[in-house]
């Protein structure tokens, strides 16, 4: 029988991977999208199936994890087999801006749609999309059994969701897991997170566009793997025999700066002369340090990801440059994130 997957987030960088993944396995996808006064779907055109047709596999439902009564529905409705929650305001920097609305969709909107999975009546595996942003201050290398100290609206909203994924587990026998991922990116990563930013930008200084980008802290430590190897990760954790908790990392080392000096080298620039400090882009507090031990889904789910993080920043600027080539006059005429104004804060 075929089988029915739930995908809340499916418009962003991750959904969109994990729809395309379980269409490919056969899957009916549903995601669930917000109404906005623009198309958000620009993630997911690409797999755009006629309603109509019998044979579609794909269906949007407009919905919000801040609106609990509409999750009841949609679970009742659709009775899936598989729900994956990817959806949250995930930006840590605007979460210090944001910090309510952090935590009313981040947090508690995870507790909603385990609720409305147990109102609903519905038997299905549940994902939870956890963070190496709980990890916060703890120093790596960081594993399941790591202690979380996060550092910010987001990371702490990330710990509430984390602990109500277990506690349904624990308290209602509920097929629930928490995939703790660390930073994971592609060339559908939202543009102002530090990646594609830095990719963004070598495609446009290389195109003679800007000179500079302006960046904040370059001293920080994250692990960047691709992401279509970690939803295939998300998926192999529902296929488990037991639900539990998963890390998903590559173990790599690099810095902020190690990433953008692999970038601007692959496009040929000389990337001091073109990246400039701007303190708008520090946070109130930093994770200084996030490298991950995936050794238990390796030895569980047998996930071992393949792509390192210097061939990741090359996949994102050739990425990028070719966006250049096809999308031109888009790209010339849209304004860099630094043309908008702001007070005191950028993202
Ligand atoms: P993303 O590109 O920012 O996508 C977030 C998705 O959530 C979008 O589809 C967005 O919809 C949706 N969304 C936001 N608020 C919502 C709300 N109130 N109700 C319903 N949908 C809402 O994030 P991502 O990188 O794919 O990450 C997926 C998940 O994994 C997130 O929960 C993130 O926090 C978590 N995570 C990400 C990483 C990473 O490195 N990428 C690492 C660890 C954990 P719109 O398109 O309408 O904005
Ligand atoms: N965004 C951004 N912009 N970050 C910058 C900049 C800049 O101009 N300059 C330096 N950084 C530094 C940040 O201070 C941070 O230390 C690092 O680059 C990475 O920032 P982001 O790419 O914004 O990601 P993040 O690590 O804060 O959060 C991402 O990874 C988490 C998992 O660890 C997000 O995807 C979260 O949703 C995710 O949970």
């Amino acid at each position: 029988m075929t089988k029915k997957a739930l995908i809340t987030g499916i418009t962003g960088q991750d959904g969109s991977y994990l729809a395309e993944l379980l269409l490919g396995k056969g899957y009916e996808v549903h995601g669930l999208i917000r109404r906005a006064s623009t198309f958000n779907t620009s993630r997911i055109d690409h797999l755009y199936q006629d309603p109509h047709d019998p044979e579609a596999k794909l269906f949007l439902h407009y919905g919000d994890l801040s609106d609990g009564a509409r999750l009841v529905t949609l679970l009742h409705e659709i009775d899936p087999d598989e729900v994956y929650n990817l959806a949250a305001q995930s930006h840590v920097r605007v979460s210090f801006d944001e910090p309510e609305h952090t935590g009313d969709t981040t947090g508690i909107g995870a507790m909603r749609l385990l609720e409305a999975v147990r109102m609903a009546g519905v038997n299905c595996r549940y994902y939870q999309a956890s963070s190496s942003e709980m990890f916060g201050a703890t120093p790596p290398p960081q594993n399941e059994e790591t202690p979380f100290y996060p550092r910010s609206p987001y990371g702490a909203a990330k710990v509430y969701a984390y602990w109500v994924t277990r506690n349904y587990r624990e308290g209602y026998g509920m097929f629930a897991t928490n995939g703790i991922l660390f930073n994971h990116e592609s060339p559908r990563r939202g543009e102002t997170f530090v990646t594609r930013k830095v990719t963004r930008a070598v495609a446009r200084i290389q195109a003679g566009l800007d000179d500079y980008v302006y960046m904040g802290n370059l001293d920080a430590i994250r692990d960047w793997g691709y992401a279509p190897e970690y939803v295939e990760g998300m998926w192999r954790m529902l296929q488990a025999d037991e639900p539990d908790d998963f890390v998903l990392a590559t173990g790599g080392n690099f810095t902020v700066r190690d990433f953008v000096v692999t970038a601007f080298e692959h496009a040929g620039l000389d990337w001091e002369k073109h990246v400039k400090f701007d303190e708008r882009y520090l946070r109130p507090t930093e994770v200084d340090a996030l490298i991950g031990d995936a050794s238990k889904a390796k030895d569980k789910l047998g996930w071992v990801p393949k792509v390192q993080t210097d061939e990741l920043a090359r996949i994102m600027v050739d990425a990028d440059v070719e966006l250049l080539k096809h999308e031109g006059r888009h790209w010339i005429d849209r304004p860099t994130l630094e043309d908008w104004p702001t007070f005191g804060t950028r993202a």
